[in-house]
């Protein structure tokens, strides 16, 4: 049966493991992967632009022994000339194994999925949901941590429209004595409707706030994310608030010594570079692990689908 991954809900917490398992079993013995997906095609179908998400996905598919074919822009697919993304799904399926897809339309990889006979990853859609970064963020948390419970975790700067924070909290609500401190200006606050479904209606504890270094010592994670100017429909807001949070040395004075400062990435200004050599900088460390999951993300679906 087809399996694709839209929302990170779409796992089991077992499953998560399961991922986590086989990626640092691949970072243990890359060799033993590395002809796992000959003859397999992951087709990269990307409206939006990427470096990290599209690339590590194409360098997961060649570190597999496969092949990935795709475009990296809207304007130079048949969508500029008006081509729908059910019909693209259907065109793709004819020519590659598996589809990862970025789109800056909510929901736009789940028509992928339900037109596409074969599976289909959600590679990042609108401000709605990222899950292969929480992939990536979950392997880093494990790692560095040990754990993904008991954690207090300080999700700071854009929540209103970063998909990877709307997709971290669904995934770390779900283990145990996690507990969440929202730090965001009041006019990028977690929308209503996350804030309901993930942490009211499952008695997950969270507090909000403005003041990031008041909460500083309370952390164990701190996820700090881009202001994001395409998610804006008025240049005079964002230019207001792209510079909310800034963290520079001075800000982790009260930080804890095993703090995990992480961020998606790409940063504008939200962290300075001299925090870059900071051992509790985990950043460019989230990065690679982000290709090991996809990695074993590719395996677990097609394996699941029938193709390998
Ligand atoms: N984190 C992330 O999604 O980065 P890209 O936009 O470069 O893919």
């Amino acid at each position: 049966m087809k399996r694709s991954l839209i929302s990170i809900q779409d796992f089991s917490v077992e499953e998560l493991q399961e991922l986590i398992d086989t990626a640092n079993d691949i970072i243990a013995r890359p060799e033993a992967y590395s002809e796992c997906c000959r003859g397999r095609k992951l087709a990269t179908l990307f409206f939006e632009p990427s470096t990290r998400t599209r690339l590590s996905f194409e360098a997961a598919m060649l570190e597999l022994g496969g092949s990935v074919l795709g475009f990296s822009e809207a304007q130079s697919s048949s969508a500029a000339k008006g081509e729908s993304v059910a019909d693209t799904a259907k065109v793709i399926s004819c020519y590659a194994d598996i589809i990862a897809i970025r789109h800056p339309k909510e929901g736009a990889p789940l028509v992928a999925a339900m037109n596409a006979t074969i599976p289909v990853i959600n590679a990042g859609d609108g401000g709605h949901n990222h899950p292969t970064q929480t992939l990536a963020d979950l392997l880093t948390i494990h790692r560095e941590k040990g754990r993904l419970s008991h954690l207090t975790v300080g999700v700071c700067g854009d929540l209103k429209f970063g998909r990877t924070v709307h997709s971290l909290i669904a995934a770390l609500s779900r283990y145990e004595d996690v507990r969440f401190v929202l730090i965001s200006p009041e006019e990028l606050k977690l929308p209503s409707y996350v804030k309901k479904e993930l942490l009211r209606e499952r008695g997950i504890p969270y507090t909000q706030t403005t003041d990031l270094e008041a909460v500083m010592p309370e952390l164990d994670i701190l996820y700090m994310t881009r202001v994001q100017r395409e998610r804006f429909f008025n240049e005079e807001d964002y230019l207001r608030l792209k510079d909310s949070y800034i963290l520079t040395p001075d800000k982790l004075a009260n930080a804890r010594d095993d703090l995990c400062i992480m961020h998606p990435l790409p940063r504008v200004n939200e962290i300075s570079v001299t925090i870059d050599d900071d051992p509790r900088a985990c950043y460019f460390k989230q990065v690679l692990y982000g290709k090991y999951m996809r990695m074993a993300l590719i395996l677990k679906l097609l394996k699941e689908s029938g193709s390998l």
